[in-house]
């Protein structure tokens, strides 16, 4: 089994260039790669000798979570973007579950906000925990650390600064998430939501 690059359809984008997108896609790319590497070298170590590599198969095995989850949060990152901006739809069920935990439209932007705004690189999320039947808004340090255990993902907004400083300097953070947020497509997390 080999993992493929996914394409993905983005416009023109408002405060998000196309070189910049153009750099990250490269970046995810490597994530791809690396993905379908680790695979194949554990493999290969352990065909070789498993007792003489045991510790570089169990390194490689850690480094795992960090490359197929940097793989997968560019694809849910990139996806967002595709058929152009789109509001939330106010009358839909995933505003309206938004609405009853963090209060109008505003609110929740600000609140997600707050979360990109943590020190550190990593990834904001927007999450529906379907067993407390809430949504949460996390931070995951690296594309790994912090990972809220099968809870799927409704948004994730990039917050390394590989995603926005082709465009914006890293005190510009604020800036980024605002344009990140006007160039989300609201019907990808609504669809999201409703799967
Ligand atoms: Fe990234």
């Amino acid at each position: 089994m080999h993992y493929q690059e996914q394409t993905f359809t983005i416009p023109e984008l408002k405060g998000i260039s196309s070189k910049q997108i153009e750099v990250h896609l490269k970046l995810y790319a490597g994530y791809v790669k690396h993905v379908n590497l680790l695979r194949e070298n554990i493999h290969t170590l352990e065909t070789e000798d498993k007792e003489k590599h045991a510790y570089t198969i169990a390194e490689l095995r850690r480094r795992f979570s960090f490359e197929f989850n940097g793989m997968r949060m560019h694809e849910y990152y990139f996806q967002s973007f595709e058929g152009g901006p789109k509001a939330p739809n106010e009358s839909g069920a995933l505003a309206q579950t938004l609405a009853e935990k963090y209060g109008d439209k505003e609110q929740f932007i600000a609140h997600f906000t707050s979360v990109g705004m943590s020190r550190g690189i990593g990834w904001t999320i927007l999450y529906w925990d379907p067993m407390g039947k809430t949504p949460h808004v996390a931070w995951l340090g690296d594309h790994e650390l912090g990972t809220l255990a099968g809870l799927p993902i409704i948004l994730a907004m990039d917050m390394w600064e590989h995603a926005y400083m082709v465009d914006y300097l890293p005190a510009e953070k604020a800036s980024y998430i605002t344009a990140f947020l006007e160039n989300t497509n609201w019907d990808i997390s609504e669809k999201r939501f409703q799967k």
